[in-house]
């Protein structure tokens, strides 16, 4: 069964035909970071209009690269939400339009769980339930998962997600844009431990917050005035730990107090080398299995996950109406 995945929640564009719910045959992802660049982070309106120009090509060439013709495409899944409500928007009006055009099934699909689904492209075997942690550019939120639909919510950020943290240090850190693999990248050669940046205590042990963490790096590259670049892989590594902190500790946390043997993650921010290394580490020790997807191009934004978890919802007779919608929140 061969399902077309299209994505184009944030300022990716992205096309996937995948067979199965498993075998990755295309998996076209543009992305618009010299667009952002200048701005520091996604202008939501330059994002939409550049996906606008994309959609088209990037899903005939995820069709020919599988080497498949579109006669042959049995469902199309789309992401409806979260996320930003224009470059929702083209690619559902884009997916129901070849959904008519063809008449094949449109199947609507929330973008957080295709993030978890990533994890299953891989063909490791992950038992429900598990913990589920969503890192990204727009979300820091922790999960109890029973099965692909089926979970609830332990905790979120109060305010900025991890990756915003990452971009705006990178801001702070004149570090260009999209900040993430830059301050990964610097801080390998940096001592994590030079600078104690702040670890925001919260009512609810699941919910995370970054903004006085963010406010905190800001304060101390004032006060320093200058930064050699002697410095910058110490305070890189710093602000890093920080946030690799929060996540490992609460997740931790989180598959203790669930009693779950697994930890499952996904989004952007998965593909930081720390937190792998980190959270496999703390995993081992507390005897927990701990899943990240393999390929960094399965942890950002692509349309493969959001073909595989579309198998899986049509299997289960799943699919959505012409008159589906995109939900920005
Ligand atoms: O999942 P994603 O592609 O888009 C959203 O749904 O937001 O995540 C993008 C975020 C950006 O904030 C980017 O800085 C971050 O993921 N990111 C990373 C790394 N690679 C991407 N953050 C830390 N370390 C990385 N290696
Ligand atoms: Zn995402």
């Amino acid at each position: 069964m061969l399902i077309l995945g299209i994505e184009t929640s944030c300022d990716e564009t992205s096309a996937s035909v995948v067979e199965n719910g498993k075998i990755v045959l295309s998996n076209i992802i543009t992305s618009q970071d010299e667009i952002h660049a200048p701005f520091g982070g996604v202008v939501p309106e330059l994002a939409s209009r550049k996906q606008l120009e994309s959609i088209g090509w990037v899903t005939r060439e995820a069709i020919k690269r599988a080497k498949i013709n579109s006669s042959q495409i049995d469902a199309i899944a789309v992401t409806y939400g979260p996320g930003l409500a224009g470059s929702l928007l083209t690619g559902v009006e884009f997916a129901k339009s070849l959904s008519y055009g063809l008449s094949v099934p449109l199947i609507g699909i929330n973008h957080i769980e295709a993030h978890l689904y990533a994890n299953f492209l891989e063909g490791h075997k992950i038992k429900f339930p598990y913990i589920g942690l969503i890192i990204s550019g727009g979300h820091t939120s922790l999960f109890y998962v029973k099965d692909f639909l089926d979970y609830s919510f332990l905790g979120q950020t109060r305010d900025d997600a991890c990756g915003e943290a990452f971009d705006k240090g990178a801001q702070i850190l004149k570090l260009g844009y999209p900040g993430g693999p830059v301050i990964d990248r610097i801080s390998k050669t940096g001592n994590p431990s030079t600078i104690n940046f702040p670890r925001a205590k919260l009512e609810n042990p699941f919910d995370f917050s970054f903004s006085g963490l963010k406010t905190s790096l800001l304060r101390y590259v004032e006060k320093k005035g200058k930064i050699t670049k002697k410095e910058l892989p110490d305070i890189a590594a710093s602000f890093q730990e920080a946030i690799v902190d929060a996540l490992v500790k609460k997740t931790i946390l989180a598959a203790e107090y669930k009693k779950t043997e697994a930890i499952v993650v996904g989004g952007g921010v998965a593909a930081n080398s720390r937190v792998r290394i980190k959270m496999q580490n703390e995993a081992n020790r507390k005897d927990l299995k701990v899943y990240f997807p393999n390929q960094l191009k399965l942890c950002t934004d692509n349309a493969a996950m959001v073909a595989g978890l579309g198998y899986w919802m049509f299997r289960k007779d799943i699919v959505s109406s012409l008159s589906l919608d995109a939900k920005p929140n």
